[in-house]
């Protein structure tokens, strides 16, 4: 489907090691078009930022100027009694510095603000837009990378932003407004400073060329120390059921070593560089001093205007590390960007459709009409077929593992369209359905019944967000986990915190049946809902099960055969095909799949 290959462009482009230079260019007007998406709300701010940086380096270089007339003019009169003029130079330094103090101060803070708006734009965008992407894509895009544009693609992009973006841009003003008082000033101490940049260019050549590699490396190092970290974390379990601690902390140690080697490097070149840099700005200096000297002895210039241009030339290159670095740091960002545009490209493969046609009073009749469904990877899952499942009917969905059970359950609750045929609840197709009226009429609960943070009741609650305390325990009664609830330590109220935290897999399985039963949908659908539950828990939700299921349309898979017990009919899956459709009692007393694992499961409970 061309909606498949479309949809996954930016994820695929991430893949390939190497890009065709049309994907570049795609790639590059992708992120063009997302960083002007970032500034246009923020334009006029940045006008105006910019405005008062060029004052305030206007007023900062105005200081030596202002020197070299004082020296030179002011106190020659001042020694001829005429204080004015030194009144005058003092009085207009002291205005410039303060000033440069006070524009420079609110440029920082009102561009660091500025930044800020637009980090805040861009975070809550990534995470709304990856939350809104279909199952498709998180299903594909594993959680690790998605952690990874919303944490360290924003922090490179943070990073560029708030340290000396605009630090930096003062830094280059101020170069070149240097440089043209200089001009202004005296030529010749201009020509010597500009010839201090023929080392300069080589020494910040070699060491951008150096941090470059050294920087790209430190972030791959940092990404692979997250990664390494990340699933240590969320695989604690398994990590301490195989005793892989010893393994991990090898495998970490060599990443942080890596880690603090490229950093080490790094940390060297600016050893080298730093030096350098001041030792050429040193030399400048000397040399602007001894020509400089040598003319004031001439009697062709001031004292005043050497002292202003050794001012100038001294600070002249402090803005270089940060202008070296910034080539890193910008290269870091963009690459960010592209990433994180990659990401805000997407769109969801399970679309809500423009005009859906209203569902008021859904009925849960199920059809699927000549439905036949593959992943993005092409192969079937689901070979063509047609199945009728009549409202309020209970059916059970039994198979081997991989047959396509899920894969059926997870087109009946819209997570995935089908990629041939129809499926459609009472009449209407599922594409034409709005989001909410789908999501009401159809639940699904599956084996990893998620809690969020948040007390007991508040989990229930989300079946239906308006529901009463009443409502939330008459749920909890009906599906019989009331008496569970009340031994939880605060009943209602208890906080369930932690993933697994506090409450077990079957306790969370038996939240989330009540969760489903107060949203009361047309149709529902148990994935493993109770695989993990003991049996004496089994049988009391079994119970409980009954008034879940009365008077809607299900689907249940299991594993566990007791579960079907209470099922109208049973569907056997194999290999993306329904082999056998019958009520249970037929399907057991003939000599099909379904007769021999009821077989086999009777003889286990021997
Ligand atoms: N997101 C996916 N992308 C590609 N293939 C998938 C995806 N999810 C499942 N499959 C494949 O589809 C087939 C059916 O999977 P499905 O999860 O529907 O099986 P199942 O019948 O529910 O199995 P089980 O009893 O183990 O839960 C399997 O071969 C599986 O590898
Ligand atoms: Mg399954």
């Amino acid at each position: 489907m061309a909606r498949h290959g479309g949809g996954m462009r930016g994820v695929e482009n991430e893949d390939q090691i190497e890009l065709t230079k049309e994907q570049q260019k795609e790639v590059r007007a992708r992120s063009l078009k997302l960083l002007f998406s970032l500034i246009r709300p923020v334009k006029l701010r940045l006008v105006l930022s910019f405005v008062v940086v060029i004052v305030s380096q206007a007023f900062r270089v105005v200081g030596p100027m202002l020197i070299a007339f004082a020296i030179d003019t002011a106190l020659p009169a001042a020694i001829k009694n005429d204080m004015t003029p030194l009144w005058l130079s003092v009085g207009a330094y002291l205005f410039a510095a303060v000033a440069t103090g006070s524009l420079i101060s609110f440029f920082l803070r009102f561009a660091a603000k500025v930044n800020q708006d637009v980090l805040f734009d861009l975070r809550n965008r990534v995470f709304v837009h990856t939350q809104k992407l279909s199952l498709e894509f998180h299903e594909k895009y594993t959680s690790g990378r998605v952690i990874a544009r919303q944490t360290s693609d924003l922090d490179a992009i943070k990073e560029l932003l708030d340290s000396g973006s605009s630090e930096l841009i003062a830094g280059v003003l101020y170069m070149i407004f240097t440089a043209v008082a200089l001009v202004l000033l005296d030529l010749p101490s201009f020509a010597i400073l500009m010839l201090s940049l023929i080392p300069l260019a080589f020494l910040t050549r070699w060491f951008q060329k150096n941090t470059r590699l050294n920087y790209r490396k430190t972030r791959v190092a940092s990404a692979k120390l997250i990664i390494q970290f990340v699933e240590t974390m969320t695989g604690i379990r398994a990590v301490k059921a195989f005793r892989k601690e010893k393994r991990n902390q090898e495998v970490y140690q060599e990443l942080t070593e890596e880690y603090r080697k490229v950093n080490a490097k790094v940390i060297q070149l600016f050893g080298i560089y730093d030096p350098g840099l001041i030792s050429i700005a040193r030399v400048a200096v000397a040399m602007i001093l001894l020509v400089g000297g040598l003319r004031v002895i001439d009697g062709s210039i001031g004292i005043g205007v050497v002292t202003a241009a050794i001012l100038y030339s001294r600070r002249f290159y402090d803005p270089m590390e940060g202008l070296a670095m910034f080539y890193n740091a910008y290269q870091s960002a963009s690459s960010a960007l592209e990433k994180i545009s990659g990401v805000l490209e997407e769109e969801p493969t399970v679309e809500e459709a423009a005009n859906p046609t209203p569902l008021t009073e859904p009925k849960g009749h199920l059809e699927f009409k000549d439905v036949e469904f593959h992943y993005s990877n092409g192969i079937t899952v689901l070979k063509p077929f047609n199945l009728n499942i009549p409202a309020g009917q209970t059916v059970a969905l039994v198979g081997t593992t991989g047959a396509g059970k899920s894969t059926l359950a997870k087109l009946v609750s819209r997570f995935y369209d089908p990629t041939h045929g129809n499926l459609e609840l009472d009449e209407i197709d599922l594409r034409q359905i709005s989001d909410v009226e789908l999501r009401r009429a159809i639940v699904m609960v599956t084996q990893e019944a998620y809690l969020f943070s948040g007390t007991v009741a508040e989990n229930i609650a989300l079946g239906k967000p308006d529901s009463t305390e009443d409502q939330i325990i008459e749920a909890a009664k009906a599906v019989g986990v009331h008496e569970f609830i009340m031994s939880m330590p605060e009943g209602y109220n208890t906080d369930v915190a932690k993933r697994g935290g506090r409450v077990s897999a079957g306790q969370r399985q038996l939240i989330s049946f009540a969760r489903a039963f107060i949203a009361d949908p047309a149709v529902l659908i148990l994935d493993e809902a109770t695989a993990s539950l003991d049996i004496p828990s089994e049988r009391m939700v079994q119970h409980g099960l009954k008034t879940l299921l009365n008077g809607r349309t299900s689907i249940i898979i299991a594993h566990r055969l007791s579960t079907i017990s209470i099922a109208d009919r049973v569907l056997v899956m194999e290999h993306g095909e329904v082999i056998e459709d019958d009520t249970p009692a037929k399907l057991i007393a003939g000599s099909g799949k379904f007769a021999k694992m009821h077989k086999a499961w009777r003889d286990s409970l021997i």
